[in-house]
């Protein structure tokens, strides 16, 4: 089967056909997509075509599952679900100045049925927490050590994305609809570093995970379709920022990213957390793709999803380069900032000395 031939069978799967799918295959159809480069209205029918309701999810077997999963499992997983849950919560709310403020009709058009899918997704994690995990609402996890980190606009990784610089730069286009160049800034941010670079490694192993154990089939499904809703916003934001290229505003787009990317860096490298790998015999157990000990290819997926999608958007090699070398430095002093305050090296220098290398060299620093 060709690339295009597994593109075409995701864009033409049902839900119920989500749940078996292979994620990475959800991937392929996001590259063939940026090689076809779809406008904003090729985007609109795919939505068309492409819609599904949570509501028509069962979550019989889902209850069962997670009902028989050990606690060190959901303990590795839990996390996650909640900083998707509370991620798509913050990107409905947060979208819809962009949607006024959009150059053009068409542009407007598809930016609302992103708004519609963004909706949709915080429901379908509502709903999954609600009937799977027994957790009624956001509003439940108040008082979760993890949900207040997640929620403090100055801890410096995913409060820093989700609840500082996601309000504060489309704040700035509901102020000023008319500032294009602020438009621009407000879609590196939402479409391109959120979407199109942090949020993919955590989706792809929560569904590889999930699939490999054969558990939680109407999540599966679930966030198989949201994750196929998401390679239309990302293709939408390589379009908006192949036309603001365009219009001269190549390097304003390297500025803002440059401006932006130390959120998401930090909230993947996580140097103020201490860093708990579960005993051997229980990674035993776990299959390897929801083992945690993946940094190098943890840091680097996003990176790699990153450099595809600003290329495509017409961003110059140098450009891009300048980024990259900017998340690899800022990993190292982060990997240090961790080893200096809890006196132990990083997880991951123990577990890859090899990575940890090459992750220096690429970011050049010296290696001793
Ligand atoms: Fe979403
Ligand atoms: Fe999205």
């Amino acid at each position: 089967m060709t690339d295009i031939d597994v593109a075409r069978d995701v864009e033409q799967a049902d839900l119920k056909a989500m749940s078996d799918m292979n994620v990475d295959n959800v991937y392929t159809l996001m590259d063939v997509q940026l090689r076809e480069r779809p406008g904003p209205r090729e985007l609109y029918k795919r939505w068309e075509k492409q819609n599904w309701s949570v509501y028509d999810l069962d979550w019989t077997k889902d209850k069962e599952d997670w009902s028989m999963l050990p606690d060190e499992i959901k303990g590795e997983v839990v996390y996650g679900l909640q900083a998707f849950f509370l991620g798509e919560v913050c990107v409905t709310e947060t979208l819809s100045p962009m949607v006024h403020a959009a150059p053009t009709t068409e542009d407007q058009q598809f930016l609302s049925t992103q708004l519609v899918d963004e909706a949709r997704h915080a429901i379908f994690f509502e709903e999954f927490f609600r009937n799977v995990l027994r957790i009624d609402g956001l509003d439940a996890l108040k008082n979760d050590p993890m949900f207040q980190v997640y929620t403090n606009a100055n801890e410096p990784g995913y409060g820093k994305t989700f609840f500082k610089d996601l309000p504060a730069v489309t704040d700035a286009v509901r102020e000023d609809p008319g500032d294009y160049k602020k438009w621009v800034t407000s879609i590196v941010l939402y479409h391109m570093l959120i979407e199109g670079m942090l949020a993919l490694y955590g989706q792809r192993q929560l569904l590889q995970a999930t699939r490999a154990f054969n558990v939680l089939p109407s999540f599966r499904a679930g966030f198989t379709a949201v994750t196929r809703d998401e390679s239309r916003h990302v293709n939408y934001g390589v379009y908006a920022l192949r036309k603001a290229y365009e219009a001269g505003l190549h390097d304003h787009i390297v500025d803002s990213a440059l401006s932006l990317m130390d959120g998401p860096c930090d909230l993947l490298t996580r140097p103020q957390e201490k860093i708990v790998l579960p005993p051997e015999e229980f990674m035993a157990m776990i299959p390897a793709e929801m083992q945690q000990g993946n940094f190098f290819e943890e840091w680097e997926f996003p990176l790699v999803q990153l450099r595809k999608r600003l290329g495509g958007a017409g961003i110059s090699s140098d450009a891009i380069d300048k980024l990259d070398l900017f998340w690899r430095s800022r990993i190292v002093e982060n990997t240090n900032d961790y080893a200096n305050r809890f006196g132990e090296p990083h997880p991951a220098l123990d577990r890859d000395p090899e990575g940890w290398a090459s992750l220096q060299s690429k970011a050049g620093v010296a290696v001793g």
